[in-house]
């Protein structure tokens, strides 16, 4: 089964929004050299975003019978939605939650996650090297 990424609200912008903050890598160079990368492991990829939580929380459903863990990069949701956790909640492998920035570096509003009540690891301030990072450890995760 693949590995799932999903990213959630205004990262279809990404290289273009704050790049000062999130970097000059759009999120089609990301999904690029994560499908590379990928590749290497040996790990099917789907790499998703959306700007929509309900369209998010459809996609860790699909989860539960069709990826062997998900990576998530929720965006503001990280710091609003019990619906996405209860989804992660739902879906029985492993979890990884992804931040470009430091989250914990900035308002301190960015500074509580929903999501890490559920994610066996967190990545922040790393940059887009993070979703590289995270597919790494779930390579390990997930077992040959
Ligand atoms: C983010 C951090 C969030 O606080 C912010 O709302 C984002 C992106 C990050 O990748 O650093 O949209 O998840």
């Amino acid at each position: 089964k693949p590995i799932y990424i999903l990213n959630g609200p205004n990262l279809n912008l990404l290289g273009l929004r704050q790049p000062e903050i999130y970097g000059r890598e759009t999120l089609d160079d990301v999904a690029a050299s994560c499908a590379a990368l990928a590749g290497d492991l040996g790990l099917g990829l789907r790499f998703y975003q959306s700007n929509h939580e309900g369209v998010l929380i459809d996609w860790i459903h699909e989860a539960r019978a069709e990826a062997a863990g998900v990576i998530i990069n929720p965006g503001a949701f990280t710091h609003t939605s019990v619906a996405i956790l209860d989804a992660l909640n739902a879906f029985e492998g492993p979890v990884l939650e992804v931040h470009i920035s430091n989250v914990h570096k900035r308002e301190t509003f960015r500074h509580h996650s929903y999501v890490s009540l559920r994610a066996e690891g967190v990545i922040a301030g790393f940059g887009t090297e993070g979703y590289l990072l995270a597919l790494r450890r779930m390579r390990t995760l997930v077992g040959s």
